[in-house]
């Protein structure tokens, strides 16, 4: 029986007190939608339908994917109002899974389990919450048979206690759901279509209802509120975390490092407290990643060592480059092998060949530094004339003397030499030495004035 999955996601999420639609709001850094849209596709569907409503366009455009087929749910008149949407797309004879878009933690092994369930009558997927409150209760008969769900709304005394909950997910064939739905009514206290109440109607058909239980209750928790996406956020950072550990990679403090959409490490590196990476972030082997660095849009080999304190953005990091403390590498950065980049250093747009060096104190922007050179401290490339930005360009072996200005357009020569405190405007041939300073003058036996 083929299978095709329809995930809800019309719903506005009042709660969330927020112009963003829910399904939009972020989970390591990637849209609620995102996730439950990844987990369905690894069941291999023949289709996947998104039910959009609330905040419509921006929910298309989020994701650029033709193999959706989108339905517009124009008024949220309840989940299963919602379902009723999609149903005419369907055939019959197919298998129907229906998720939640605002349920992202849900596992590809409980939705297997629903599926096999489902084939042949109704599957619910339920679970066991300490809180219960804001779910659907399930109510069993004293041969402990599923017989109906109780929205929380619904549910009289008795039955707010139940800690059993409704997932929403449930799978059935697809021809029976379109049944069972054509006669969900909106008599409820939320004057909405139930896509819940199909549980009595199989009852009365006597059609199978089976019940699939996730283990962890953290693959069903739903996000109504801001502090349930904040909770489920330190839950997915941690699962990613220990992921890491467990193939290698040294993680000195799970609850302290975040990484948000794609990122690969590879074996024997070590991340130190406080460090966040936004994907995609590729490394090698054996990097080490000093506390409170950020990572963003990075590509790094192996070998490669970076200190405390260090913000890297869309760089490219070369094997055995050592970076940091408190370094600033800013947009189209690229650094070769074995080059140092030390304290209070700010790279923009820079190109740093093997094993040059600029180690403390300065500011390189729109520029190519060669192989071996070195600039020392204090050094800034002058990049911008207040209307255009111009390129520096210092050949290989070159040396440029601390607290020196180069003010570009300029190249320096390979294996050229500039004086410390040099203000370079001219270009500089190669192997000369450069000096761009007043000439230092002695008063013997000066006297500063007399304080009165
Ligand atoms: C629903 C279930 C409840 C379950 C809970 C689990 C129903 C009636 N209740 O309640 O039993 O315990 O989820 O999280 O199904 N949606 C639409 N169109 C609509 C209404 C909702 O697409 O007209 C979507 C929402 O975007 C959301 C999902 O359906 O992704 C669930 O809707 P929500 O209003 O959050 O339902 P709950 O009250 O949480
Ligand atoms: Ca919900």
């Amino acid at each position: 029986m083929s299978l095709e999955v329809i995930v809800l996601a019309a719903g506005q999420g009042k709660r969330m007190y927020s112009r963003l639609p829910k399904v939009l709001h972020p989970l390591g850094g990637e849209p609620l939608l995102c996730h439950v849209l990844r987990t369905a596709r690894a069941l291999r569907p023949d289709r996947i339908h998104v039910v959009y409503g609330h905040g419509g366009e921006r929910v298309r455009e989020a994701f650029d994917d033709d193999s959706i087929n989108w339905a517009l749910q124009a008024e949220q008149l309840g989940t299963g109002h919602a379902v009723r949407q999609v149903l005419p797309h369907i055939e019959e004879g197919k298998l129907v899974l229906v998720l939640y878009g605002d349920v992202p933690l849900v596992s590809a092994a409980s939705l297997e389990a629903l599926c096999e369930a489902g084939r042949d009558g109704l599957a619910v997927l339920t679970a066991h919450l300490p809180n219960p409150a804001g779910y659907g209760r399930v109510r069993r008969d004293p041969s402990g048979q599923v017989i109906r769900i109780v929205e929380d709304m619904e549910a009289g005394g008795g039955e707010r206690s139940i800690t059993e909950v409704n997932t929403g997910f449930i799978a059935a064939p697809s021809e029976r759901l379109a049944g069972w739905l054509s006669r969900v009514g909106s008599e409820n206290s939320q004057g909405e279509y139930y896509l819940t109440d199909v549980v009595q109607l199989a009852v009365r058909d006597e059609v199978p209802v089976r019940d699939v239980s996730a283990e962890n209750p953290w693959d069903v928790t739903g996000v109504n509120k801001g502090s349930e996406l904040a909770l489920l956020e330190r839950e997915f950072q941690k699962r990613r975390a220990l992921e890491l550990a467990d193939r290698g990679v040294t993680v000195l403090d799970p609850y302290r490092l975040d990484m948000r959409g794609e990122v690969e490490v590879g074996s024997d590196c070590m991340f130190d407290a406080n460090v966040v990476m936004e994907g995609p972030v590729r490394m090698g082997n054996n990097v080490q990643v000093g506390a409170n660095c950020i990572l963003s849009d990075v590509r790094i080999g192996n070998n490669v060592l970076i200190k405390p304190n260090s913000v890297i953005e869309k760089t490219v990091i070369g094997d055995s480059a050592t970076i940091g403390p408190f370094a600033r590498v800013r947009p189209g950065t690229q650094i070769a092998e074995h080059v140092h980049v030390g304290n209070f250093v700010e790279l923009k747009n820079a190109q740093l060949s093997t094993g040059a060096k600029v180690n403390h104190l300065s500011y390189v922007g729109d520029s190519s530094v060669g192989e071996r050179s070195n600039v020392g401290a204090g050094v800034i490339t002058c990049n911008y004339d207040g209307a255009h930005k111009h390129r520096t360009v210092v050949g290989d072996d070159a040396f440029i003397g601390s607290n020196s200005q180069l003010v570009a357009p300029v190249r320096i020569g390979s294996g050229a030499t500039v004086g410390a405190g040099s203000t370079i405007t001219e270009d500089v041939p190669e192997n000369a030495l450069a000096l761009g300073r007043a000439r230092q003058r002695n008063i013997q036996g000066w006297k500063r004035p007399p304080k009165d």
